[in-house]
């Protein structure tokens, strides 16, 4: 055993099929080094465990109950190695509650400083296993796309339970990520999308359907360098995700001004109902005034993203 054990994680943005994944249908995601998380483990001071974290510092059995995930983790990584009283140190860029996958790399980077606090090696599937038992816990019922994004260094193609494909993303044009400053709902859009198709299963299952059929054009684009295509993939699938009810209109007015400004495509990337949007542009030019105009217009904060043909700091 270590006297000290690190993790790391990035956030993640889906690019294209959030909720349609859930259903099934393939996605488009990518780890987003704009923001990371860092967990770092070691023996506890006292005979209890205890968190610094921005949300609670303290004893980690009185963390508040957006942290439940984080005690079922740490308990059962605990239990199952025999481990003894822990402090533990959470230091994050990413934004909690904003679709940039925070619950999911906050799992990815205990479970990492964990094994290495042990000194044990961990697979890739034993970390995707400990990540969707608190991902269970934080969403209900994850596809385990967040997961896997944040767990990993390349952009992917998903399908639940299936084979995860790394691919390059080399496309010629820039993405804008842009944070609402509103804490999205994961757990409850999922959920109002499962009672939506409850109700009305034609009606929500043709969207998930058309959703899955852009995912499935966006990638030949992708693979095509074909940016302006792309661009009308990602907004008509940010259309389709409105009549799921789970966009709010903040995230559609600043789609709209977006595209307004010339944005190749635009739409929300995450859960929905708050948190981030991404903005296709086909300049650097563009996406550094479109963030501009944003930020004008009330967005928190704005992020770009290389898409592999031209990379910047
Ligand atoms: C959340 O980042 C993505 C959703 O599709 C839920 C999931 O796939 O677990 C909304």
């Amino acid at each position: 055993m270590k006297d000290v054990g690190i993790g790391e994680a990035t956030g993640k943005i889906i690019l294209m099929g959030e909720h349609a994944v859930v259903y099934g249908e393939p996605a488009i995601a990518f780890p987003f080094n704009g923001t990371k998380i860092v967990a770092t483990l070691s023996e506890s001071a006292t005979a209890t465990n205890t968190v610094t974290s921005s949300y609670h510092t303290g004893k980690l059995a009185d963390t508040p109950d957006n942290l439940a995930n984080i005690r079922a983790l740490t308990a059962r990584l605990q239990k199952e190695f025999g481990a003894s009283a822990f402090h533990l140190q959470i230091d994050s860029t990413i934004p909690a509650e904003r679709g940039m996958g925070s619950s999911a790399a906050v799992a990815v980077a205990i479970t990492r400083a964990f094994f290495d606090w042990q000194d044990r090696p961990l697979t890739e599937e034993q970390l995707l296993f400990y990540v969707n038992f608190s991902e269970q816990i934080a969403h209900g019922n994850p596809s385990g796309i967040d997961a896997a994004a944040t767990s990993g260094s390349q952009p992917i193609f998903f399908l639940k339970n299936k084979e995860i494909i790394p691919f390059p993303l080399h496309l010629d044009a820039y993405l804008l990520v842009a944070d609402t400053g509103i804490k999205g709902q994961t757990r409850a859009a999922v959920k109002s999308v499962a009672e939506l198709y409850e109700v009305d299963q034609a009606f929500t299952s043709n969207h998930l359907q058309q959703i899955g059929r852009l995912t499935r054009h966006a990638q030949h684009a992708i693979m095509s360098n074909h940016p302006q295509e792309l661009g009308l993939l990602m907004t008509e699938a940010h259309l389709r995700l409105a009549s799921l009810h789970v966009s709010n209109s903040e995230l559609n007015n600043y789609i709209r001004l977006a595209l307004a400004e010339g944005a190749l495509g635009a739409k929300l990337t995450g859960g929905g109902r708050g948190g981030c949007f991404i903005v296709l542009t086909k300049s650097k030019d563009d996406a550094i005034r479109i963030g501009r105009k944003l930020k004008v217009a009330g967005v928190k904060d704005a992020w770009l993203q290389g898409l592999g043909v031209y990379q910047y700091a």
